[in-house]
Order: C-alpha cells, then structure tokens, then sequence
C-alpha cells in the first residue's frame, strides 16, 4: 500500500484541478469496480452494482483535491502575488515551494517587515518563479499550484504534503481492492473541491441518493505539545467522528462502525472534533437528508506540507471499512 501512498501523496491537484488524480486513481482501480464514471464537477465515482435485495446504497467519499496557491498578479519584475486555495496559513508558507501544472516550481518568499511579531499576511507574500520580468514569467494570474514535499517514513509514521486527504483516496482504493462480496450497492467517490467548501460531495451525494454516506478523511490529533484538547492520538485506531464543526454524525452510523470494529477487534477512538469537518457533512444534507458518518485517520500538523499519520491507523481503517462493506446494514 505504500507505493500507492507514495504516488498519491505526491501528486498535484488542488481544488478544481483534479484531473491528474483522477487519471492516476482511474488507473489504480482499472478493471475492479463493476462501472467508473466521472459526474460533471469531476468526481471520479467507482461503483458495485448490489447483489441483493436486503442491500443498501451507500456512499463512500475521500476527496482528491489538496490545498494551494492561485497567482492574482504577476508584478513588472515577474514576482507572483497570491490568494489561497482552501485553509492555507502564511506561516506555513514561508520558504515552501509549490508546483503549477506546467510543472514549474516557485519558493515563497515575504517582504521585509517593520513588526516580525505580527503573522504575516498573504498580501506581504509572493512567489519567485525565476523570472525576470513580467513577460518572462512562466506562469500567469488564475495558475494555480500546489505545495512540493517529497513522502517520507519514520518507522510506522508517514508524512506528506497531502494526507488530507489522499490518504482517503488510497484507503478507498485498498478497500475496494479488499472487498470480497458485499450485499450493498457502494459508490466509491473521489471527490472534488473538498477543501474550498464541499463542493464534489454535495452534488454526487444529490445525483446518486444513498440509503447513507461515509467520508473517510483526516482529523485533528490532542498528542503534540499543548495541541488542542482532544483524545485523539496516532497509533490507536481509526476514528469514528461523532461530531465536528460541520456535523453530528447520526448516530446510528457511528454505532454501526463502532460495533463492526468491536466485533472485528479493530482499535477505534471516538472522535470530538471542534474544528473542521468532513464530507459527510454535505452528504448528510442533500436531498432530503442522508444518515452519514465518517472514519478519520488521525493526523498530526494538518494543512502543513507535512501531514502525519501512523501507518497501523491506515491499514486498521481499510479492514473497518471492508468489515462494514461485506455485512448487512440494519439502521
Ligand atoms: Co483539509
Ligand atoms: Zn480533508
């Protein structure tokens, strides 16, 4: 599973230019599923025709796009100002570098400042592309790019520019692959424009109205030095959300994914998260309304180039997801 870890984690794609991603995962689960189609925002949806009659419809999503930088001005020296795509903080930008679909990179680079004790603004930032002028310049205003951060393991630790979520993507492909038999029609998605609101899932979950909905996604972590209050931690399990800021998961999915692990003796944590969401939260709401839940894989240093998960956390959560798969649903 780590190559493919690696091959997704690495790839481009923010939010709205997915195409890359989706030719790769198209690729990874050629042949596997019973149809593939993408829907007209892009969602690539990979899909088991149900078997039988007692099954549900359910929908899984883990989304492809990453978070990044879109150029607003290029200025007469050929520096690129910049707005962000999704959660992008400034202080993770300083010094990074991104990479535009054509392919060229750039560093992020800050004016001098009077007062170095304020976070600096995105208006103070600019990307240095090497250029020397404005028509020089490779790329122009509406490129966007992503960030660049080789995959690296420390032991069972995985760390890479986007867990968030292509860790998701990877989980779903392994449970698809796993899957043996199920009585359920499941539509894996691959989602779009997650990070900037959602977007991808709420329209699949509209087109394709699921009996229930399952996001797999990251969240937060309460195990660094005085990180947020929370009980999650790397290492001990999947978690199964039972809210975040977008959603309360209905219970009755919780309790599902919580008793399939318990009978399966996969380690989970509850998950309480007080900021973020997932998803689950838009299937939740479309249409008129879908149970939905979500397995988060925890993650330390979320929307940094350097997203962190414990490899045992990936594997446990393909098994739970595959465990839920292949037995009936009763809600
Ligand atoms: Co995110
Ligand atoms: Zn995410």
């Amino acid at each position: 599973m780590k190559p493919l870890i690696k091959k997704l984690v690495e790839a481009y794609g923010p939010s709205g230019y997915e195409d890359h991603l989706r030719d790769l995962i198209r690729a990874e689960i050629k042949g596997v599923p019973d149809y593939i189609s993408v829907d007209p925002l892009g969602n690539l949806i990979a899909g088991l025709r149900s078997k039988a009659k007692s099954g549900k419809k359910v929908m899984l999503s883990a989304h492809m796009d990453e978070i990044g930088v879109m150029v607003n001005y290029v200025d007469e020296k050929g520096f690129c100002r910049f707005t962000p795509i999704g959660g992008v903080g400034t202080l993770t930008c300083l010094g990074g570098r991104v990479r535009f679909a054509n392919g060229v990179t750039g560093v992020i680079g800050i004016e001098k400042r009077d007062d170095n004790s304020r976070v600096p603004t995105f208006e103070q930032l600019f990307i240095d592309v090497g250029a020397t002028s404005h028509d020089d310049c490779p790329v122009k205003v509406g490129d966007a790019a992503g960030f660049v951060r080789a995959f690296e393991e420390h032991g069972d630790r995985l760390i890479a520019k986007t867990m968030d979520d292509r860790i998701g993507c990877a989980i779903l492909i392994e449970a698809l692959r796993a899957l043996k038999r199920t009585p359920h029609e499941v539509a894996f998605v691959f989602s779009v424009q997650e990070e900037v609101g959602l977007r991808g899932a709420g329209v699949s979950a509209f087109g394709l109205e699921p009996d229930l909905g399952i996001a797999v996604d990251v969240t937060r972590t309460g195990d660094t030095p005085k990180g947020v209050k929370m009980e999650v931690a790397l290492g001990r399990g999947p978690a199964i959300k039972v809210r975040d800021s977008g959603m309360l998961a209905d219970p009755r999915i919780k309790n599902l994914l919580v008793k399939r692990a318990q009978e399966a003796k996969i380690p989970y944590q509850l998950e309480v998260l007080e900021s973020g969401t997932t998803d689950a939260a838009a299937m939740q709401l479309a249409r008129g309304g879908v149970p939905a839940g979500c397995i988060s894989i925890p993650c330390r240093h979320i929307h940094t180039p350097s997203e962190t998960v414990d490899f045992r956390d990936v594997q446990w959560a393909v098994k739970l997801l595959v465990e839920t798969l292949e037995k009936p649903i009763e809600l």
